[in-house]
């Protein structure tokens, strides 16, 4: 089964075909950073009409690439939410009207979903069950994997996501959008005992994250030290190690409540050198193992979603002619297969 998968829920335009014996054929990519950059941030009008003009050229240029014809596609998968709505009917538009000109069945998927099996895309993959740490710009959450669909919320950011938390303290800082990859360099040149920032909620039991007070002592230390470069960069590095060591030991937790021994990591976060390295000591001195997608695959990709709508597509899972799209989306609202 060979599936064509389109992913707009944001700010990049992702395209990939996935075959379910041959594995992942090809993807491609188009970012929208220089469209945003004069911005600030994502302008969501800007995207949508971003997404129009490139979504069309992605997909025939993808199909050139691995050398099929529309004829050998079997399934479309697009990204159905959580999302900007904008940018994701138009995705949804496309995939579902292209399944319908093909006759071929079409599915629309979860982008916190995609992101969750991106690690599938890897050699090992993981085996179910397992533990998900998924840390994007819109969530962090920790979730019981039992299979695809079966997802078991441990515990939630109850304010700012991590990715958020980054690119909002990035911009204090003074960064350019997208701050998180930003923050991350600047961070190399930091003094990591400059400042003790806060490692919210890790004193108290529970799974839950809260992370907008870090972004206020970020805020603090800027305002009562002298503004230099070195200041900038140990602020950097010093909230880079406090969502890092805050993830970590939350992440521990988790194994060890639930009996795991197997950590995934994705998300646009996860993207992250330092927060890689750490979680794969801290889950290694428990005896655990981790996995992460490659880091272009822990930002948005098509590939994501080409994979979770093969998952879905070849146990008979089909989405009926109407055009859905849905701003918010919860992912244990999912549906599960009995096959995993
Ligand atoms: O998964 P993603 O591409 O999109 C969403 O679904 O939100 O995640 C984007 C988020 C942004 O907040 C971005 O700043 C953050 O991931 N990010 C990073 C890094 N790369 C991307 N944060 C920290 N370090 C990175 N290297
Ligand atoms: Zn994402």
């Amino acid at each position: 089964m060979r599936i064509l998968g389109i992913e707009s829920s944001c700010d990049e335009t992702g395209v990939a075909v996935y075959d379910g014996r041959d594995g992942l054929l090809a993807h491609v990519l188009h970012s929208q950073v220089a469209l945003h950059a004069q911005y600030g941030g994502v302008v969501p009008e800007l995207a949508s009409r971003d997404h129009v003009r490139k979504t069309l050229p992605l997909i025939r240029e993808i199909l050139a690439q691995c050398r099929t014809r529309p004829q050998q596609i079997d399934g479309i998968a697009y990204t159905a939410g959580p999302g900007l709505i904008g940018a994701l009917l138009v995705g949804a538009s496309i995939g579902r009207s292209l399944a319908y000109a093909w006759g071929v069945p079409a599915i629309g998927v979860h982008h916190m979903e995609g992101h969750l099996l991106a690690p599938m895309l890897e050699d090992p993959a993981p085996e179910f069950p397992f533990i998900a740490l998924l840390v994007s710009g819109g969530h962090t959450q920790l979730v019981r994997v039992e299979g695809v669909g079966r997802y078991e919320i441990l515990g939630e950011s109850l304010d700012d996501a991590a990715g958020e938390a980054f690119d909002k303290t990035a911009k204090l800082l003074g960064l350019p959008y997208p701050g998180g990859p930003a923050l991350a360099q600047l961070a190399e040149q930091g003094d990591p005992g400059r400042f003790k920032f806060p490692r919210p909620m890790t004193d108290r039991p529970g799974l839950d994250f809260s992370f907008s007070g870090l972004k206020t002592a970020a805020l603090n230390a800027l305002r009562n030290s002298s503004d230099d470069a070195q200041t900038r960069a140990d602020i950097a590095r010093c909230f880079q190690d406090a969502v890092v060591e805050t993830l970590s030991i939350k992440c521990c937790r988790a194994l060890e409540q639930t009996g795991s021994a197997r950590l995934i990591v994705a998300g646009g976060v996860g993207a992250n050198r330092h927060l890689r390295t750490s979680l794969r000591e801290a889950v290694g001195r428990l005896g655990g193992q981790v996995f992460y997608p490659r880091p272009e695959f822990c930002t948005d990709n098509g590939a994501m979603i080409a994979y979770a709508g093969y998952r879905r597509l070849a146990v008979g899972q089909r989405e009926p002619l109407a055009i859905t799209a849905l701003p918010r989306w919860t992912l244990s609202g999912l549906t599960g297969l009995n096959l995993s």
